[in-house]
């Protein structure tokens, strides 16, 4: 139990911290309500002595049905970005705030909705976990919802972008969402200061 007495994924966390012990709590994890319309929990991916940790928002429509983060539309701009600022694939441990899908019904349509500050505090346990686990060197924080998970409410992405702040033992540099680069209006210049934030988290490692 958390410690104002809400469910929270505490409540769920396994003795030995590894990622396949974390993993496989997080499949039944309650600590919130996300999980009665989700398809899965959607748990973080990558090497256990990765680098970098991305931390995006929370699953999204085709992540929630495939099991994996970052596989729909936001996942390409994200691998493209780290592709261009020379970042391996293999360096990197990507997960999201909030492990489940959220979303309302618009007939037969999921439109995706922002988690909660209380689901993304009920969530925190199993990022905390993941940051202890992995002890990434970076952590990229993707949007404002990670951003107020990792570094607090009054971080701000848009004044502090890329530049590198302590989180514990690692650095972390914020960016844009990529799904932000997709709805922008001038796609061009937002992909460009994604990239630009990117290189400034390549650099800081
Ligand atoms: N958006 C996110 O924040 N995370 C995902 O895994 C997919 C889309
Ligand atoms: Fe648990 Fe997080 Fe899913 Fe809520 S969103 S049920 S806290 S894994």
């Amino acid at each position: 139990m958390a410690k104002d007495g809400n469910t929270s994924a505490a409540d769920f966390l396994p003795d030995r911290l590894d990622l396949d012990a974390l993993r496989s709590a997080a499949a039944c994890c309650e600590g919130c309500g996300l999980y009665r319309n989700a398809t899965q929990t959607v748990f973080g991916e990558g090497p256990r002595q990765a680098r970098f940790m991305l931390v995006g928002e929370q699953p999204g429509d085709q992540e929630d049905r495939q099991g994996h983060p970052f596989v729909g539309p936001a996942g390409r701009v994200l691998d493209k970005g780290l592709a261009e600022a020379g970042i391996a694939r293999d360096d990197v441990y990507v997960t999201n705030a909030v492990k489940h899908f959220s979303f309302t019904l618009r007939g037969k349509r999921r439109i995706h909705q922002k988690p909660t500050a209380a689901e993304i505090e009920a969530c925190h346990p199993w990022l905390d976990a993941e940051l202890a686990v992995v002890a990434p060197r970076v952590v990229v924080v993707l949007g404002a919802t990670a951003a107020r998970a990792l570094l607090g409410r009054e971080f701000r992405v848009t004044r502090s972008r890329g530049e590198p702040v302590p989180l514990g033992d690692a650095l972390a540099v914020a960016t844009i969402h990529p799904s932000a680069v997709l709805r922008a209006p001038d796609r061009d210049a937002a992909y460009a200061g994604f990239l630009a934030d990117l290189q400034a988290a390549a650099r800081a490692a």
